[in-house]
């Protein structure tokens, strides 16, 4: 394997046009998000397959939590039905499942199935699927923050060793790279509040592609685009 191709691990996604994709057809929001979860299974197994390890897509935001009760409850039915099924399969191809965010704004049940999901694939040798659910760049900062002021306090850390690399250590993501694409669909330009910290030197994708159409072929355009760019890290 060249060193290229080596260079590609970590491939996050804002998952973003559901609404729309819903809309154009005259069909409920939750249509789109329907068809938006099967588009996440593809997506994931196709990664897989082109040996990506790492994959963190965007489910829900702390910010979605303000969206009508009845959407925020028609996401939250999806994923419950999503952990006892659609997940399971991914296992079955070898793939890992992890989640981020702030587990403890979800109901019990569904923090539950998420545990039982981490612990039943944590063996396997595929791609690592990170879900982020509840997730919020800043609150993970902010989080990660608190923690280093304690560890200050207690004398655990002195003022001057605090640097990226501890940073980094109390995110989610500690042991996880960070992406080296960031891909957001259905042609909006911006972060939203997304892996904030992990994206520093990550190459952007905008696809102007509604996150239910999105395919495995966009993906491998995508991919070949990356490794014709040339990643400098802020070097010369
Ligand atoms: C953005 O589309 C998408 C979301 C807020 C949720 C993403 C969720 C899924 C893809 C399905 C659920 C996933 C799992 C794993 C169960 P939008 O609703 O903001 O679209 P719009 O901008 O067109 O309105």
């Amino acid at each position: 394997m060249s060193t290229k191709q080596e260079s590609l691990q970590h491939i996050a996604v804002i998952m973003d046009g559901n609404g729309r994709w819903a809309q154009k057809r005259g069909l409920p929001r939750a249509a789109g998000h329907r068809k938006g979860a099967e588009t996440v299974k593809e997506i994931a197994k196709a990664a897989n397959e082109r040996g990506v390890r790492f994959l963190t897509l965007y489910a829900f935001s702390t910010e979605n939590w303000q969206r009508p009760k009845d959407e925020v409850k028609t996401l939250m039915d999806l994923l419950r039905q999503y952990l006892k099924s659609d997940l399971a399969e991914l296992h079955k191809h070898g793939i890992r499942i992890r989640f981020i965010g702030e587990r403890y704004m979800l109901d019990k049940d569904i923090v539950e199935s998420m545990e039982q999901l981490e612990r039943n694939t944590a063996d396997n040798k595929g791609m690592t699927l990170i879900l982020a659910i509840s997730y919020g760049g800043r609150q993970e900062i902010v989080a990660a923050t608190k923690r280093v002021a304690e560890m200050v306090k207690k004398g655990d850390v002195a003022e001057d060793d605090i640097d990226a690399k501890l940073l980094s250590q109390l995110l989610y993501t500690k042991d996880i790279p960070d992406p080296d694409i960031l891909i957001r669909t259905s042609g909006e330009q911006r972060i939203s509040n997304y892996l904030l910290w992990q994206l520093a030197y990550a190459e952007l994708f905008f696809s102007k592609t509604l996150w239910p159409d999105f395919t495995p072929e966009e993906l491998d355009t995508i991919i070949e685009n990356f490794y014709s760019r040339e990643r400098r890290y802020g070097k010369v």
